[in-house]
């Protein structure tokens, strides 16, 4: 586990000891009221137009962790909310962050996933550097003269810290990444995904985005939705904790599952001083990204985190949710093999129990017969979450970086 600094470890502290009270207490806390919004929020067409534009090509996202592009040369290709995204690492071992579209005439110049020296255009075969500079245009005494240093990929702003890779989908801006993830991503690179290792990807299809990943946002429905995989025992409780946009999940009760390690539960150490509590006891729970992405830590063959990616779909009633299983270090096989039994084992649930239940969701929403949706006084997670999406789609550019930096004053 990597240090943090002060502000995170002392946050991590707050927070485990608020979660060891409830738990000695059996006590959780519930927002005052029952909070409703219109149904419209999930199937109008120009509110999720909206969305793509004002949230997810403005918003940091996480699009990778680094072990993902670990060498000079390793590549990744995204598709998100209408932009083609090239993932790289530079000859210098820098991330970068590039559009996908060639100058010359608009063809990918890279597809899928993969380790290259350059990237040549299929079309016409121009070839550009990991930078994204303009190494070369083919024939190009028959193209006739360019000013090569102005027909670069274009570059996203990109951060990479805790061994994660942001990037934010508009060249233009000028977000501060650090200030969107503050201290959360400070706490958040405690998983040090750095070094580690992915070992499952899957890729699922769902209903609008905010439907799939509100089940991210509650653990409610948990003893009933999944009262086959997870079983009816499951305590639908959870703490929420509030940091700007983001938000924690922590259900008040010991983790004890095979495989953990004593130093990673929590109440191992309740009666030892705070400042020898081990980062990875305070890890404990969801961990919500905002806008799209949830951490969930596992043990099953050895210490590991899988990352939910929920995308926004062709339409506002389609998602994609990308989970990635990743674990430290450098599992054997038969560490591997246990870790893709949880991965197959949650890709079941949420494909074949969340996602489908979304789509019925979806289907009901579209009637418009329920003008509706009511948000419980243990599902405000859900809600601060929404309170987010509606301040960002409100935001200027200008106000952006302003309202991260108050949001998490006041949140
Ligand atoms: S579009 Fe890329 S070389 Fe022509
Ligand atoms: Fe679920």
């Amino acid at each position: 586990m990597p240090e943090i600094n002060d502000n995170a470890r002392r946050w991590l502290v707050e927070v485990a000891t608020d979660v060891l009270d409830h738990g000695t207490s059996g006590t959780f806390t519930i927002a005052p009221e029952v909070t409703r919004r219109s149904a419209e929020n999930y199937t109008d067409a120009e509110r999720f137009n909206a969305e793509l534009r004002r949230l997810f090509r403005r918003i940091p996202l996480l699009l990778a962790a680094s072990c993902e592009i670990q060498g000079r040369g390793d590549f990744r290709t995204y598709q998100i909310a209408g932009v083609p995204v090239l993932l790289t690492r530079d000859a210098d071992g820098q991330a970068r962050a590039l559009v996908n579209i060639c100058t010359h005439r608009g063809a990918p110049v890279a597809h899928g996933a993969g380790h290259c020296s350059r990237f040549t255009c299929s079309y016409h075969g121009w070839t550009f550097g990991l930078d994204g500079r303009l190494a070369a245009v083919s024939s190009a005494a028959d193209f006739g003269a360019v000013d090569r240093g102005t027909y670069g990929l274009r570059q996203l702003p990109v951060l990479e810290k805790g061994g994660m890779i942001w990037a934010i989908l508009d060249p233009e801006s000028t977000l501060d990444i650090d200030a969107f993830l503050g201290m959360f991503g400070e706490a958040l690179s405690a998983f040090d995904l750095t070094g580690w290792m992915l070992v499952s990807e899957k890729t699922l299809t769902g209903a609008n985005w905010k439907l799939a990943f509100d089940a991210h946002m509650e653990f409610y429905h948990l003893p009933v939705l999944h009262k086959n995989t997870f079983g009816p025992q499951t305590s639908p409780r959870a703490l929420y904790y509030f940091e700007g946009p983001h938000q924690r999940l922590i259900r008040p009760v010991r983790y004890e599952k095979n495989g953990m390690p004593a130093r990673a539960d929590l109440f191992q150490w309740a009666e030892h001083p705070q400042d020898t509590w081990p980062i990875e006891s305070m890890m404990m729970g969801e961990w919500i990204l905002f806008p799209n992405v949830s951490f969930n830590s596992f043990y099953d063959g050895g210490r590991g985190v899988l990352v939910s990616r929920i995308y926004p779909g062709e339409t506002v009633g389609e998602s994609i949710t990308v989970q990635s299983y990743y674990m430290a270090g450098q599992p054997s096989d038969a560490e591997r093999a246990e870790a893709q039994k949880t991965a197959d084992f949650l890709e079941g649930v949420v494909a074949g129990e969340d996602l489908v239940n979304s789509r019925n969701q979806q289907r009901a929403l579209d009637s418009g017969l329920l003008r509706e949706v009511s948000y419980g006084c243990n599902e405000r997670g859900i809600v601060h979450f929404h309170e987010w999406v509606d301040r960002i789609l409100a935001a200027s550019d200008a106000e952006l970086n302003t309202l991260f930096r108050d949001g998490r004053a006041t949140a």
